[in-house]
């Protein structure tokens, strides 16, 4: 008997141009994911404007479980390939890290963000949402995207920072949000893909207003990290005062360049996320109103304002994943690398090859998530997912060092939206989503309507 090697198979692509394909990406990805899956395939060749070649981008469990997890030789995850986020984050974050340095920094950062931890940070959250909550007022049309930023950018600053309201508190928002809104729309968000669009014209051309109010926030950052170090407190708590202190096997502190850098990559990576996960909680709460009824009813038996009670609520996680699954706010992973020639459930993967989990795709896969459009929390209680099924975070080395703190807001949010107040949804249904940036956000914001305080 002869045996025949079968080699193996070439990723296909889709059969648009490649310049069709990036304008698709930018202007109308959900659809474009959507091909993917129509494709029939576990890994597409997809064009990309931030590197040289296409980039594989992969959406079956056991090769996300094969390229997040299991072999670190195979496939590494360079910090350059993250230079996207340079602009804001600049080149000493986490993000930008790897091999044994990267190790080294998440070694340090992770106690802060640990489950555990979480639970000093409860009241402190709940307070937050109460207050912004109860700054509404009653028949007030708000967007619902606007008020889960403050909510969350309030909480990075008084738990990561360690700010308390002052001076610099209100200026970090407002220059934030200021940063953010800056990318909002499809064709700001080219800024961050084409360097050559990255010019300084003046205080009114794009890029120039842009840097202008980055050098405002450093100066904030910079000045913050000087008081600290002038006056040390060693009560203090936030992670910032814990970076400040820390110390590395050599016995060398962390610069304040380096300190910067990672406040920023937290401040963005940590608040406008949770924020949109916030807000399409709040819309699918109202755009099916039995949802709102069963958390209701769930929150009522529980009987308990513990944050830690309500966080393992089973209603309330599976809301939480639920919207996680249905819009998650990552579309991908951050980038891998193939470091020699291999295979992958059985196509051709060359070294050098930039890889991506698509987290979209992945959550709408019709055979783990029967009829993926529809918002069925009960899923999450039928059957337990694993980890490279339900991703909203990635996964391996890179998963996202903020999720329980992620997880933590969204929980006390879904609480305090269905417990303290009543809202009307303003917005048709199904609401689109959007890219913003490098997330998906919904298209309105999600706008709603206070009809009442309830205690
Ligand atoms: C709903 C909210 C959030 C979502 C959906 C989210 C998602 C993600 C994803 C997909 C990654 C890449 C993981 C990978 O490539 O495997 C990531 C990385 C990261 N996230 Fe989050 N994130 C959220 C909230 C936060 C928060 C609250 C913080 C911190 C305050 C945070 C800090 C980070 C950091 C520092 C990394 C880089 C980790 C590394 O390079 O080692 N994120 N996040």
């Amino acid at each position: 008997m002869t045996v025949t090697a079968v080699s193996p198979k070439s990723i296909p692509s889709l059969s648009q141009s490649s310049f069709q394909q990036k304008l698709r990406l930018i202007l109308e990805p959900t659809s474009y994911f959507e091909d993917l899956l129509g494709c029939g395939s576990d890994m597409v060749m997809m064009p990309s404007a931030g590197y040289e070649k296409p980039v594989v981008t992969v959406y079956n469990p056991e090769a996300l479980k094969q390229i997040l997890v299991n072999d670190q030789r195979l496939f590494s995850s360079p910090g350059i390939l993250n230079k996207l986020l340079a602009p804001l984050t600049g080149t000493r974050s986490l993000a930008s890290l790897d091999g044994d340095r990267h190790k080294r920094e998440r070694k340090l950062m992770m106690p802060s963000f640990h489950g555990e931890r979480m639970y000093n940070y409860g009241n402190l959250i709940q307070g937050i949402i109460r207050d912004e909550l109860l700054k509404l007022t009653v028949g007030q049309v708000f967007i619902a995207q606007e008020m889960t930023q403050r909510i969350t950018l309030r909480t990075i600053i008084e738990v990561v920072f360690g700010i308390k309201k002052g001076d610099r508190y209100e200026p970090i928002i407002e220059l934030t949000q200021g940063i953010l809104n800056r990318f909002s729309s499809p064709l700001a968000t080219s800024f961050l893909f084409f360097d050559s669009l990255q010019k300084d014209f003046g205080p009114w051309s794009p890029w120039g207003s842009f840097i202008r109010a980055r050098q405002k926030l450093d100066d904030l950052i910079y000045a913050e990290i000087g008081d600290r170090r002038a006056h040390p407190d060693p009560d203090r708590t936030d992670i910032l005062s814990l970076l400040i202190n820390a110390r590395d096997e050599a016995g060398e502190a962390m610069t304040d360049s380096e300190l910067r850098d990672e406040m920023m990559l937290l401040l963005f990576a940590g608040h406008e996320t949770t924020a949109i996960a916030l807000a399409w909680s709040l819309y699918w709460m109202h755009a099916d109103p039995s949802i709102l009824a069963k958390l209701r009813s769930e929150l009522a038996d529980a009987n308990s304002s513990n944050p830690m009670d309500i966080f393992r609520l089973p209603y309330v996680s599976a809301v939480g994943n639920e919207t996680l699954r249905i819009n998650p706010v990552a579309m991908f992973t951050f980038a891998r690398q193939a470091e020699a020639d291999t295979e992958l459930l059985g196509y051709k993967i060359v070294a050098k090859d930039i890889l991506f989990g698509c987290i979209y795709a992945l959550h709408q896969r019709p055979d783990l998530y029967p009829n993926p459009r529809q918002f069925r929390p009960e899923r999450f209680l039928e059957r337990q997912y694993t980890p490279y099924e339900f991703m909203p975070f990635g996964g391996g080395t890179r998963r996202c060092l903020g999720e329980a703190l992620a997880q933590f807001e969204l929980r006390l949010g879904i609480d305090a939206f269905a417990t303290v107040a009543d809202f009307e949804l303003l917005d048709d249904i199904p609401l689109a989503a959007k890219r913003k940036g490098v997330v998906l956000s919904p298209k309105t914001g999600v706008k709603m309507r206070l009809l009442g305080i309830k205690n």
